[in-house]
């Protein structure tokens, strides 16, 4: 049997006490290492706390994935501390850079692996298991997901699970980051980059990655519609039909959606993503 199907189906009550103590002690380093950035300016703080919530939020998602994937067990286990993971380099890059841009600062999955590492985070796991939650941290913020081919194969599957998890909380962060904006862009203090102001336009090079189901570079990014195409650009990119139910049932499509510009591209787009919605629902896939 190989390890995968171990995986999948290990009976919840067969989960190794050592797997959840791993956990519970990885949850303790997590929460001293991150309040060990706070104090240093209020901008800091209120990123720091940003990216605290979002780890929260991302390991719930992941439970919730995971337990519709049926992945039980340790492999359960496993998935949420890639979850709790898979952001450590992000307060390191806000203390460093004072951004989250990985364009304009560092890879923000290779910095957390390289302190993963340092702090030898992952010693008392097998390399299996190093492997599948190193894959996952250092895929789940690339604009595609690439695995070599002589990895395991365990390695797809959670680094496919650490991408949906990972983008149903961005939806959340992104959208109430971008009312924050609307409301007030004087004291908007988040590392979220909104660009500029709504200019009415949409970039022909979004729209057109959008309508031909294309990923885009973050340096494409014009203007704050852009912002919002690549939004629906990600659903694309949604691996579990369950992810793509959750963020439509959020209401996080509707309310981007809502949002474009009254344009001829922008009628198609919905269009668009309307069909795609419908098929894969359809599809269940
Ligand atoms: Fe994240």
């Amino acid at each position: 049997m190989s390890v995968l199907c171990i995986y999948f189906c290990a009976d919840l009550s067969n989960i190794c006490p050592i797997m959840q103590d791993k956990l519970k002690k990885l949850r303790e380093w997590f929460n001293d290492f991150t309040a060990s950035f706070l104090g240093e300016s209020d901008f800091v703080d209120e990123n720091v706390a940003l990216k605290q919530c979002h780890t929260m939020k991302v390991c719930q998602e992941m439970n919730f994935l995971t337990s519709k994937v049926g992945i039980k067990g340790d492999g359960a286990i496993l998935a949420e501390i890639i979850a709790l993971l898979h952001d450590v380099g992000r307060f390191e890059q806000i203390k460093r850079y004072k951004t989250f841009e990985d364009a304009k600062s560092i890879d923000h999955s290779k910095l957390g692996i390289e302190i993963i590492d340092e702090l030898g985070l992952l010693s008392d796991f097998s390399a299996l298991e190093q492997k599948i939650i190193k894959v996952a941290i250092a895929q789940h913020n690339k604009k595609e997901l690439q695995l070599s081919p002589d990895l395991p194969e365990e390695c797809l599957l959670f680094a496919r699970l650490i991408r949906d998890a990972d983008k149903i909380d961005i939806y959340r962060v992104v959208i109430n980051g971008y009312k924050l904006y609307m409301k007030d862009p004087d004291k908007f203090n988040l590392a979220i980059s909104f660009k500029s102001q709504d200019d009415g336009k949409c970039s022909p090079k979004v729209v057109n990655a959008l309508l031909n189901k294309e990923s885009i570079n973050y340096t494409d990014l014009k203007n704050i519609n852009d912002r919002k195409l690549l939004q629906l650009i990600w659903l694309y990119d949604i691996n579990f039909t369950d992810s793509l139910k959750r963020i439509i049932e959020r209401g996080y499509v509707d309310f981007i959606v809502s949002q474009l510009p009254e344009t001829k591209d922008c009628v198609l787009i919905k269009k668009t993503i309307n069909i795609y919605i419908n098929q894969r629902l359809a599809n269940n896939a």
